[in-house]
């Protein structure tokens, strides 16, 4: 990695570190579903305290529109707990200067935990008094948050102008990872995106298609793709206004050396339980039904581009896999990838919260914790979060 990381700050010892992680998980009636991202962390917080240091932790989870105790993350605290053996101190009224007085009363080697970054709006506006007022509270930046450095917020970006800013080992692994995939990726090279945020990920379509032999698409952005490809869609969710971009990547892609695969069969239905799901070709699809995940065709034949494939990058579900009608696609890439010998990294919220079963984590190559991050680092090489980190 070009840049610094925890293990270049000299003395850690009684001095006070400002960590930003990616803690946005689900959470179900206020369960957490999933901790990877928590887990994923666990190395930098775990040294950081070895080392001597007071441990400060911001992180966002969901999108709040101000205080907004429902999108508390007191149950990300409570797991963090039950992870390091330590409590967690969560400071509630954290962007009040008596914060700053609950935070030096707390000893050496213990961990705090500011309540959702996001309750305030100088976080997502990177407001320089906010970012400043944060850095007041620490000696040391470390940023481990690679799921969230593809935003300029106060947290992530803004901080950086005042205090010395690292990398943490988990952001550190996620570039080693994934620049290694992207600038000496073993051939053929496959790239599966899945999931709905078809702005955020089309540019990285394109930019893909210039690097990998093969882009795979499912779930809802694959629609978007067969709509502007003439065909009906029926109810299926289409992002009509990226339909124009997705014709232009078409006629991009036929002077590439790459293909772009749309899925051959889908299963439709509607959201009514009585309805049962059909198998039909995608250019079949009746107009009171949508698609919802995948079909058999389309399974066997990324399962075949799996096997393929020497390098596997994975973002994304193939359909609406939180109901359980529509989860043999996103199941199938999971498990096919788990299977296949190549170099294989699997990222995305979404795609987190589908692995339920631990089994698969072993033998992927790199379980990334960025989602949109992940595509925007795919895209640009670099991301605002990392810019900001001093250079080796
Ligand atoms: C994610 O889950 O992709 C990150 O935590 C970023 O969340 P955001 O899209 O709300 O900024």
């Amino acid at each position: 990695m070009k840049k610094k990381t925890i293990y270049d700050i000299k003395s850690l010892s009684g001095r006070t570190v400002f960590l930003t992680v990616d803690f946005n998980i689900s959470l179900i009636d206020g369960n957490i579903t999933n901790d990877t991202r928590i887990v994923e962390a666990l190395p930098t917080i775990n040294y950081l305290i070895k080392k001597g240091a007071k441990v400060i932790i911001a992180s966002h989870l969901g999108r709040p529109e101000g205080y907004d105790l429902s999108l508390s993350l007191k149950p990300v605290a409570k797991r963090l707990e039950k992870l390091t053996g330590k409590k967690v101190k969560l400071i509630d009224k954290f962007w009040e200067k008596s914060a700053l007085d609950d935070i030096r009363k707390v000893k050496d080697r213990q961990l705090l935990m500011l309540e959702n970054i996001r309750f305030i709006d100088g976080e997502k506006e990177n407001d320089r008094q906010f970012a400043r007022h944060l850095a007041s509270m620490a000696d040391f930046f470390v940023n481990d948050a690679f799921g969230t450095a593809h935003r300029v917020h106060a947290s992530i970006v803004g901080i950086a102008e005042f205090l010395p800013s690292f990398a943490g080992l988990l952001m550190a692994k996620e570039v080693e990872m994934l620049s290694d995939a992207l600038e000496r990726p073993k051939r053929p090279f496959l790239v599966i995106i899945g999931g709905a945020k078809t702005p955020e990920k089309i540019a990285v379509i394109e930019r893909i298609l210039d690097i990998a032999d093969t882009v795979a698409l499912g779930g809802a952005i694959a629609n978007t793709f067969l709509a502007a490809w003439g065909f009906g869609m029926g109810k299926s969710y289409v992002d009509y206004e990226m339909v124009e971009m997705a014709r232009v990547i078409f006629w991009k892609t036929t002077r590439k050396h790459s293909a772009l695969i749309l899925p051959l069969d889908v299963i439709t239905s509607n959201k009514d339980k009585n309805v049962k799901p059909k198998v039909v070709d995608y250019n079949n699809v009746s107009h009171n039904t949508a698609i919802y995940d995948i079909g058999p065709k389309t399974r066997q034949h990324y399962r075949d581009l799996i096997f393929e494939a020497k390098t596997v990058i994975w973002n994304g579900p193939m359909g609406l896999y939180e109901d359980p009608r529509f989860t043999e696609g996103t199941d199938s890439i999971l498990e096919n990838i788990s299977q296949s010998k190549s170099f294989s990294i699997v990222g995305g919220g979404d795609t987190l919260t589908s692995i339920k079963s631990q089994k698969y984590l072993k033998t992927i190559s790199h379980i990334s914790t960025g989602g949109s991050a992940m595509l925007e680092f795919l895209e640009k090489g670099t991301l605002p979060g990392i810019e900001v980190l001093q250079n080796a």
